[in-house]
């Protein structure tokens, strides 16, 4: 049998954490007089921390001081971990787990590809870490998606050409990452915003087994 790389992102496509980094963001912004809307949190998914405050910052025209900003960091995640604290498996996004179980029997390397340095607390916290053969995370990365690095760090973990991988993505920089990796890259979410993607379903209810076997045939 052919053997591909799946590689997952994890926030708002196996878990829904999506809306807990929204509300921690929005919490942040508000607190310096910023707004943050929906359409600015889309911008920021995929995003590293850093990056997000930096962005947030420049939206409101804020400049601080580095302290200010190391401060600002870690007040986003104690909120954010606070919500995700009391996370379980009911978090796991619909048939995720079906998808997960068919590439497992069907022995293929999968590896987790994340911008977040929380992965690997989430993925233990629904039960979900034996899953994969290799974790990426923010932790792992120096250059934060769009760029490449997370992707093909996975793709060469998992000893597979990144021609060969697979990436299931909701955010516009991760399925441009995945696209500059040469991979093929499955938008998770909505043909609008993910319309780059080799394929876009809205959820994995709509990715049959049909599919993904021909992905690993293909
Ligand atoms: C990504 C999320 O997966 O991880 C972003 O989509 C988040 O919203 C980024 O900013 C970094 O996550 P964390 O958990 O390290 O702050
Ligand atoms: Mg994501």
């Amino acid at each position: 049998m052919n053997k591909k790389g799946f590689i997952f992102d994890l926030d708002g496509v196996i878990v829904d954490t999506a809306k807990y980094h929204f509300l921690a963001w929005k919490k942040l912004a508000n607190s310096l007089d910023i707004d943050f809307t929906e359409e600015e949190n889309e911008q920021l998914k995929g995003v590293s921390r850093i990056r997000s405050l930096e962005k947030i910052l420049s939206w409101g025209n804020k400049t601080i001081s580095e302290d200010k900003f190391t401060e600002l960091m870690a007040k986003k995640n104690d909120d954010y971990l606070s919500h995700i604290s009391n996370m379980d498996d009911n978090e796991i996004l619909p048939d995720v787990p079906r998808v997960l179980d068919f590439l497992i029997e069907h022995r293929q390397p999968i590896s987790l590809g994340s911008a977040s340095k929380n992965a690997r607390t989430i993925l233990e916290r629904v039960h979900l870490k034996e899953h994969f053969d290799t974790i990426v995370d923010g932790n792992d990365v120096s250059k934060a998606k769009p760029d490449p690095e997370v992707f093909l760090i996975a793709a060469k973990l998992l000893e597979i050409e990144p021609a060969q991988c697979i990436v299931f993505e909701d955010s516009v920089a991760g399925v441009e990452a995945a696209n500059v990796a040469n991979m093929i890259s499955i938008g998770i979410g909505s043909e609008d915003v993910l319309g780059h993607a080799t394929y876009v379903f809205k959820d994995f209810t709509e990715i049959s087994n049909e599919f993904l076997e021909s992905l690993i045939e293909n």
